[in-house]
């Protein structure tokens, strides 16, 4: 580092010297730098220069209790003073890792969840659970199921299941071959898709497909069927609300078992404590991540419904659960966790995102819902998606050779407010702390940003 100038200097001129960026070309990152972050508060960041914003993308979805809280930091803390890491692995564990499973086996009763299997992050949720579906059958004398069935948008991370349960070839090209035996069916797409316009009508035909595919791969071979409550990645989708019961019932009739991929919607954000519950539907599985420690350390964790579960109290030599890492069960994460659950139920944070997103979507469909190019204003809870195109008509998208939705983001951006731009979608999901108050200020900077 050059002694004479300043440290925000040395890191602007570092960041893409040395360090590659996720979903962006290296090049790009040089071309375009990122704001480099320093400090949080509530739903506030700083960035190294000092200026203040809004965090409308609560991190990554993830930090739904806010930056900076006291809990949280408090509870890493004193487990730190205490013991910094042990493993779970054979032979020892840890307590915070016992009070965490307890804990959300308490929470997710309900869904009558009898296990859980901890992990460092989303991806590794999705691969575990791919994992338990595949061993489950074994383990019930049915080895030949094994096929995983996803819909397209769906995002599952990017270790290579996850990645091949992905439904959009944007996250898979470049890697391909994908792992044999997964397969992606018709998402229910309100807005997009070559069907209707009519959202039960949609419901029957996705859900039609689905079982479909599942007879034509033969449900003898299937696994397991996963799928976001509400599709985040691919632009906040919302299915109808009895797309999730027809899965429910489609799984039951052909002996299948539904993972929900929780990663987002876990711990509240769509306004239901799980985003499945929010449709009425126990899965078979969960997966979590994001929200579970609200961003403050990486942890998965993979759910077990006591169906599944039961089937390794038959022993044998198939019954070893052959999955783990050196992190499962970090006793920091599994701290940070149990704070921000509680902080999660202490302040009614679940209720506070069903409340404050749906005023978030009636104020945006007040304000920007005409504009020429704002095609779609969709979401649940705080986690929202304005879909921007061409021509509200022909709902033309940008491609991402298009300036104009980079341009409304970077306008947020320059107005204190932090949206995040995928392609077309400009995305919101701040913490689950947000009040109508931050609402109308995003509102009117986001209004400017899109009539300029
Ligand atoms: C639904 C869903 N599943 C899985 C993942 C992967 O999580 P991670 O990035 O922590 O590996 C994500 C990440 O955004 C996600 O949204």
């Amino acid at each position: 580092m050059n002694a004479h100038s300043p440290i925000q200097n040395w890191l602007k001129e570092n960041n893409a010297k040395h360090q590659w960026h996720p979903m962006q070309p290296p090049k790009a990152v040089e071309a375009d730098p990122p704001l480099i972050v320093q400090r949080g508060e509530g739903v506030f960041v700083e960035d190294i220069d000092g200026k203040r914003y809004i965090d409308c993308q609560g991190g990554l979805w993830c930090v739904n209790a806010g930056h900076n809280r006291a809990p949280i930091k408090d509870a890493i803390t004193r487990q730190m003073d205490q013991l910094q890491y042990y493993t779970t692995f054979p032979g020892s564990t840890n307590a915070p890792s016992i009070e965490l499973s307890a804990k959300l086996c308490e929470i997710a009763a309900p869904e009558d969840i009898a296990k859980v299997f901890f992990c460092l992050g989303g991806s590794d949720a999705t691969e575990s659970a791919f994992k338990i579906a595949r061993q489950y059958w074994k383990l019930m004398g049915q080895g030949e199921k094994t096929k995983i069935i996803s819909l397209r948008n769906g995002y599952h991370g990017l270790h290579f299941g996850g990645m091949s349960a992905c439904g959009g070839n944007a996250w898979k090209r470049v890697y391909e071959p994908m792992v044999p035996g997964f397969f992606q069916v018709e998402s229910p797409h309100l807005y997009r898709n070559p069907f209707t316009d009519d959202p039960e009508e949609l419901s029957a035909i996705c859900a039609a497909l689905l079982e479909r595919e599942i007879e034509h791969q033969h449900p003898d071979t299937v696994a397991a069927i996963i799928a976001e409550p509400i599709q985040g990645a691919g632009g906040v989708i919302v299915p109808p609300a009895s797309y999730w019961p027809k899965l429910r019932e489609i799984c039951d009739r052909q002996n299948v078992l539904l993972i929900a991929d929780e990663v987002i919607t876990g711990l509240g954000r769509s306004g239901t404590l799980f985003g499945s519950r929010g449709w009425g539907v126990k899965p078979d599985i969960m997966c979590m991540a994001k929200g579970l420690t609200s961003g403050y350390l990486p942890l998965g964790a993979t759910l077990i419904g006591r169906r599944v579960a039961e089937a390794w109290d038959r022993g044998g030599p198939l019954s070893v659960f052959m999955q783990g890492y050196t992190y499962s069960g970090h006793p920091l994460a599994c701290a940070a966790a149990l704070a921000a659950i509680d902080l999660t139920l202490e302040e009614k944070l679940t209720e506070n995102a069903a409340d404050v997103g749906a005023y978030f979507i009636g104020r945006l469909k007040a304000t920007i819902g005409d504009h020429p190019n704002v095609g779609d204003i969709r979401g649940k809870g705080l986690m929202i998606a304005v879909e921007l195109v061409k021509d509200r008509k022909t709902k033309e998208p940008y491609t991402p050779d298009d300036a104009y939705p980079n341009k409304v983001s970077n306008a947020c951006v320059s107005n204190g407010i932090i949206i995040r731009c995928i392609v077309n979608k400009l995305i919101i999901s701040p913490p689950l702390t947000f009040t109508r108050e931050h609402v109308d200020q995003v509102v009117e900077v986001l209004r400017k940003a899109v009539e300029q």
